[in-house]
């Protein structure tokens, strides 16, 4: 077995530098909430766009705790982040109270009533591809406002109007749009037009968009007004409801009033694994993130990451080949739990886990075509945003929440404001057909009627010694689960601090297709030409996950890690 052993000494030094700065300036700033290190005392937000971890900020100043911040910043970043967020899409909450109680609410999308296994193809059987991803067809019937509703009646403390207030003010008022946006907006304003023949904020008419632009969104700031005033009845009933059954007739959606009627949030128990001593608490299926984290984790375990470094050739090739088998098992296996009975109690059990990793070789990589499993995976879409919340008592929230692709459908609904979802693209179109491998697959995540799309979403919680300990998740799609992985063994194996951890450069494997992503100076020449020798595909990328996490140091302050690859912000106090 070769190796490339690489120093982390660099990251033990600052961790150390970190850690006795931290005790200095804890022990003489008292009940200061900042140390001279940037650590919070009271409680951090990070998220996609600083406007949205300021309003959660300031919520949990106003004596909110962590679930009150986080509906407020589910609300902000559906105005100031639309590629992702929302309240026209879903997602999934991890939460940990302080004294150690946690649980886990999944308010994905459903597929309609009215939706059918075959409603994507063609007279001939073939996936019409634009069908499930573009226009009212593409739309589930969203479950983020029933989500928020259900989060802040169960563990909530300040008023439900009160959190949603700032959304109403950043949408009424305007926020000012960044360079990012302003590019995006433009970008995409033919579609914008076609999608949306009477018109939307989101195009300007005038000119093409600028950073600094204020953008305003009056429709839905009223859409908002009636959910704070009438809780879910303002969205899934009343006028709201009207404006999106009216929009789907307009373009032949599915949704009706029925089904937007009859969605509902559902609290899941969280999926628990244990990691070198740390309880790693994650989403349960309806996501794939939960069960594949911990068996990606469960995979790499016996073996010595630590002392082969971080990005050694053999890391990546342990981790590679861990990933090519969890996420063979994740085309297969998984799918909405309400519809199909997901082996869960197998796949997170230490020792299948082992024995999967039995047959591979250091010598060689290990052919994807031999790894028995399903349907060709890879289509994600990469447009999700995460978010991190911890409060004064020690609460913590963990949230991804998606439309699927960038701003979704493209479908803003006439009179209400909100982007729909595109999120039926992430069901099997095309259940039970032979892959290239001649394997058939995907039937778990086969579309039928209420059936909740499978996800990837991991946002999950990390503690150590009963204690909390970290905050995590990310987007990214099918490349959610190694980058919160990655991130994981980065503070465990590799003790990066929180921020290192976040921006350290990943690689990912899924399976099919059979090829090593990496991003642009992740893996040193050595490492490359080592992996290539041993028959791995070599291929770069950009940016692999936008991760936003939290770490709480053990002098009991709150690390940010807030990902450089977007205009990501972590606010502490
Ligand atoms: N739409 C991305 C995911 O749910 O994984």
């Amino acid at each position: 077995m070769q190796k490339t052993i690489k120093h982390h000494n660099n990251y033990l030094t600052l961790t150390f530098f970190l850690m006795v700065a931290a005790l200095i300036n804890g022990c003489a700033s008292g009940q200061l909430g900042k140390n001279n290190s940037g650590e919070f005392k009271n409680g951090m937000v990070v998220s996609a766009h600083p406007e949205a971890s300021q309003v959660g900020v300031d919520i949990l100043k106003k004596g909110g705790n962590a679930v009150d911040a986080a509906v407020a910043v589910q609300f902000a970043l559906a105005v100031v982040y639309p590629n992702a967020g929302n309240i026209g899409g879903g997602g999934f909450m991890v939460y940990r109270s302080a004294a150690g109680e946690t649980n886990a609410l999944d308010f994905r999308e459903k597929a309609a009533a009215a939706a059918n296994r075959d409603m994507y193809l063609d007279a001939a059987g073939n996936p019409i591809v634009d069908k499930s991803l573009y226009g009212h067809l593409a739309a589930g019937v969203p479950g983020s406002v029933d989500g928020m509703v259900e989060a802040h009646k169960k563990y909530g403390k300040l008023s439900w109007a009160q959190v949603i207030q700032p959304a109403i003010d950043l949408a009424e008022k305007g926020f000012k749009i960044t360079k990012r946006q302003a590019g995006e907006l433009n970008g995409l304003h033919r579609n914008f037009m076609d999608f949306n023949p009477l018109g939307t904020a989101f195009v300007n008419l005038e000119s093409t968009w600028k950073e600094n632009d204020l953008l305003v969104q009056n429709e839905l700031a009223n859409t908002l007004k009636l959910i704070q005033q009438k809780g879910r009845d303002g969205f899934y009933g009343g006028s709201v409801a009207d404006s999106i059954v009216a929009e789907m007739q307009r373009g032949k959606g599915l949704v009706t009033k029925e089904d937007l009627k009859n969605y509902h949030a559902v609290w899941r128990k969280p999926v628990v694994g244990q990691y070198r001593g740390y309880k790693i608490i994650t989403m349960p299926p309806t996501s794939s993130g939960g069960i594949a984290l911990i068996q990606l984790l469960q995979s790499v375990e016996p073996y010595p990451l630590k002392k082969w470094g971080h990005n050694a050739d053999s890391t990546v090739q342990l981790i590679v080949e861990a990933e090519r088998r969890v996420y063979a098992d994740r085309a297969t296996h998984l799918g909405d739990p309400d519809f199909y009975a997901v082996p869960q109690k197998q796949l997170l059990n230490a020792e299948y886990n082992k024995n999967r990793m039995a047959n591979f070789n250091w010598a060689a990589a290990t052919p994807s075509s031999s790894v028995l499993a399903g349907e060709i995976a890879g289509k994600e879409h990469e447009e999700t945003t995460h978010f991190s919340i911890v409060d004064r008592e020690g609460n913590a929230v963990s949230i991804t929440t998606t439309l699927n692709g960038s701003y979704g459908s493209l479908v803003v609904v006439k009179g209400a404001g909100f982007l729909l979802n595109n999120e039926m693209d992430d069901f099997s179109v095309k259940p039970g057909a032979p892959n290239m491998y001649g394997l058939v697959g995907g039937e778990a995540n086969a579309i039928a009627p209420n059936k909740r799309m499978l996800s990837s979403m991991t946002p999950s919680i990390v503690e150590k010694g009963g204690k909390l300990f970290m905050v995590v998740g990310t987007p990214g799609g099918s490349t959610i689960i190694t980058s919160v992985f990655q991130t994981i063994i980065n503070v465990i194996d590799f003790e990066m601090p929180m921020q290192a951890a976040v921006a350290a450069k990943k690689f990912h494997h899924q399976w099919l297709p059979d090829e090593v992503y990496v991003e642009k100076g992740a893996l040193d020449s050595l490492a490359v030409k080592t992996l290539e020798a041993k028959g791995y595909k070599i291929v770069p990328r950009g940016a692999i996950g936008r991760v936003d996490a939290i770490l709480k140091t053990k002098w009991g302050y709150y690390q940010g890690g807030a990902d450089p690859r977007g205009d990501d912000k972590a606010i502490g106090y």
